[in-house]
């Protein structure tokens, strides 16, 4: 199991490791204000759909002990107030809405404000802690989906830092190396953040795990070569129908797999099955600022009033994905069905939602 962890909470405060300055800094954000919470959600200090799904519950436990403190307004009214904000703080990921439906069902029969603060506190860690199992399982069951001494290709983060620990699509391979079935993982430089070449690849390195980046536009390249035998991904959001959403030139990749018969996996833990949703088609993708394309960092790419489009997800549709392994179980099509059995097994399960608009 891997020492990485991207939020360690504190007693009364969560210290976040900001991860815009990976690989060259390590720098953590302390803070027991869950408004910084929200900001660093917003900003991407903290990011991964399991990981900001963690934070945010830790933010809200913030937010009810400041406002357990204070005589202005309803604790109730102003508690449900901050939960939206917080759900609210980045739309496509599924985790941060169900995780905050979670922490708002632990307090249903609490009776004063200090107990709602205890049990929020106790879902919050609950959470955290079944993150990381969650991830460990999905291991288990997505490293025998690889074959012996094969390559895998993965994108964008979806390791430790993206969750409580280990990682899903990432766990997938940490776990297959640690097997013995890994060879070499190919991972995506993933423009326009750079997850990939930032924090996938310090990954791998601190484990050890021998791996080459790839430029976003080589993928094709390699698989036409046969040098990729599986894509493993992760997800923000998943429909009930297996469509997935997932960083941005996800769908690129599935569709070049499948042109070269290479299976395409999908990890996931089940906090990112939103079986309200019919299919992809109704999942809000991010649109964030147009200079994270024009440039990187403080580095500007393109020349002056030059425009750009920067959808962060995209949405693969599910007759790309070979198979969706989640924590109970590995589904495969048709995935209405065999996501709803699923979900049958999972006993913690408020909708992403929250339930209301
Ligand atoms: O914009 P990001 O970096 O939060 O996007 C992350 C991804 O798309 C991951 O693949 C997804 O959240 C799964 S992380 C286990």
């Amino acid at each position: 199991m891997t020492q990485i962890t991207p939020m360690v909470w504190q007693g009364d405060s969560v210290s976040i490791l900001d991860q815009r300055k990976l690989p060259s800094d390590e720098v953590w954000i302390e803070t027991s204000d869950y408004r910084l919470v929200i900001e660093s959600i917003r900003n991407m200090s903290v990011r991964g759909a399991p990981a900001i799904g963690i934070v945010g519950s830790y933010g809200l436990a913030l937010a009810a002990m400041e406002l357990a403190q204070s005589a202005n307004g309803d604790f109730s009214d102003r508690l449900h107030a901050a939960a939206r904000e917080i759900r609210d703080a980045r739309p496509t990921g599924a985790n941060l809405g169900w995780a905050v439906g979670r922490m708002l069902s632990s307090v249903a029969s609490a009776q004063t404000t200090e107990e709602v603060v205890a049990d929020l506190l106790s879902e919050a860690a609950r959470i955290h802690r079944e993150d990381i199992e969650s991830n460990l399982q999905i291991g288990e069951r997505g490293a025998k989906l690889l074959p012996w001494g094969s390559s895998p290709l993965t994108h964008c983060n979806t390791g430790a830092l993206a969750t409580g620990g280990h990682g899903t699509a990432l766990g997938i391979i940490r776990t297959a190396w640690a097997d013995g079935r890994i060879e070499r993982v190919f991972a995506t430089e993933t423009r326009p953040l750079l997850q990939g070449a930032r924090l996938t690849a310090w990954e791998l390195a601190r484990e050890g795990i021998p791996a080459s980046l790839i430029a976003d536009s080589a993928s094709g390249v390699l698989m036409r070569r046969g040098l990729v035998q599986a894509v493993v991904v992760g997800a923000d959001r998943i429909a009930a129908n297996g469509d997935v959403a997932n960083k941005i030139g996800t769908y690129n990749l599935a569709v070049l797999a499948k042109e070269n018969g290479i299976p395409f996996y999908v990890a996931a833990p089940t906090g990112t099955l939103d079986m309200s949703l019919s299919d992809g088609e109704e999942i809000v993708i991010e649109e964030r600022g147009e200079e994270e394309v024009l440039g990187y960092g403080d580095m500007r790419a393109a020349p002056d009033g030059m425009a750009a489009f920067n959808p962060a997800f995209d949405v693969t549709p599910n007759r790309y994905v070979t198979a969706i392994v989640t924590e109970l179980g590995v589904a495969r099509p048709p995935y209405r069905r065999s996501l709803a059995a699923i979900m049958e097994k999972n006993d913690k399960v408020p909708s992403p939602s929250m339930g209301e608009g």
